[in-house]
């Protein structure tokens, strides 16, 4: 059964345990890193030291991994995360044009965080609604067929429900 983390249980912690877990086993830094995104959400620089440390590998390796996996993030993402597909059809579509309403209107750009923590923006590959391209993803839900201007209609209402 898996262990989740305890309410008090602060991030340190965490990642102590889940070293412990897997460092034995062969190839733990894989195990390690997923565990630590699955139960934090994101892999700091401070984990990444410690789990260097504890293995008793190189910290720019740890580095490596993380940056090297998408599925990794270095810092906590905002309560909603908008996945822009920047694949070809989507490209052909106008997704461009989508990245700038988006980034215009929340005022960061790709890869970044809203101060307020509320959105986050990335991108990805195709999410499997080409007929609809351009689309997004905000968390489980794909909005297709966009256009720019209606980016910041989209934003407001998942503002108002954040
Ligand atoms: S290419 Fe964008 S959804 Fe398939």
């Amino acid at each position: 059964m898996e262990t989740r983390k305890s309410p008090t249980e602060d991030e340190n912690a965490v990642v102590t345990r889940i070293i412990g877990k897997h460092r034995t086993r062969k190839g733990p830094l894989l195990p390690i890193l997923s565990d630590i995104q699955k139960e934090i959400g994101y892999v700091s620089e401070s984990a990444m030291v410690k789990i260097a440390e504890a293995l008793d590998i190189p910290a720019s390796k740890v580095y490596g991994a993380v940056t090297f996996y998408s599925l990794y993030a270095t810092a906590p993402k905002g309560k909603n995360v908008i996945r822009v597909c920047e694949s070809a059809p989507c490209h052909v579509e106008g997704a461009q044009g989508i990245v700038e309403a988006l980034e215009r209107t929340l005022g960061i750009k790709m890869g970044e965080t809203t101060p307020d923590g509320v959105f986050s923006l990335e991108f990805t590959s195709c999410i499997g609604v080409c007929g609809v391209a351009p689309a997004i993803m905000i968390n489980d839900r794909v909005y297709g067929n966009l256009t720019p201007g209606m980016i910041p209609q989209i934003l407001a209402a998942c503002r108002a429900t954040a």
